[in-house]
């Protein structure tokens, strides 16, 4: 049983976002904004340029917003578009203001072609004590056309 559900997102242009709603409308679970004081430009180069600085540099972007009380929930999905072949630093900032143990995380996420597979290392890694379930990664304009793949993704975790 995934219990009480949170679909927790960042999303830079929406189309994260918009998975998110996906996972929302098929799980009825209460839906989160991951926010940051930190400015990212519009444009993808210079929003690149500083991305991969903030990788390189292990920056943790200061969140600006909790989740009211996080030990309700039992299942938590947590997206992301990918930055940098990887979840983008406020993901990291997100992971670390949490206790997760004991909860089921699920990774989800947009991207032009990079898979989720080093985000699922990564939710492993930073949450050694929390039941890490299969991710899945869409590509950026695919979320609409998507609804069936989602809801074989969420039956195969056991979510709905
Ligand atoms: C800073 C930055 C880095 C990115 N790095 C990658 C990447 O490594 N691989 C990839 O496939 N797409 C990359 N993209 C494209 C985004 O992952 C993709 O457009 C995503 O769907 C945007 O999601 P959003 O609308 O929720 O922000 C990058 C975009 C930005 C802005």
């Amino acid at each position: 049983m995934a219990g009480k559900v949170l679909i927790a997102y960042f999303s830079h242009w929406g189309h994260s976002k918009e998975f998110a709603e996906a996972i929302q409308n098929l799980t009825g679970g209460d839906l989160f904004e991951i926010e940051t004081s930190q400015f990212y430009p519009e444009e993808h180069d210079p929003c690149s340029i500083q991305g991969h600085n903030e990788l390189l540099a292990d920056f943790r972007p200061e969140l600006t917003k909790q989740v009211p009380d996080m030990d309700q929930y039992d299942t938590v999905f947590i997206g992301h578009p990918i930055w940098w072949y990887r979840e983008p630093m406020i993901i990291r900032s997100f992971w670390e203001s949490y206790d997760f143990s004991g909860k089921t995380v699920i990774p989800f996420a947009t991207s032009g072609d990079i898979g989720i597979e080093n985000t699922e290392k990564d939710t492993k890694k930073f949450l050694p004590t929390t039941n890490v379930k299969a991710g899945l990664r869409l590509e950026t304009h695919a979320v609409a056309s998507s609804t069936n793949q989602i809801r074989e993704w969420l039956a195969a975790d056991g979510v709905i």
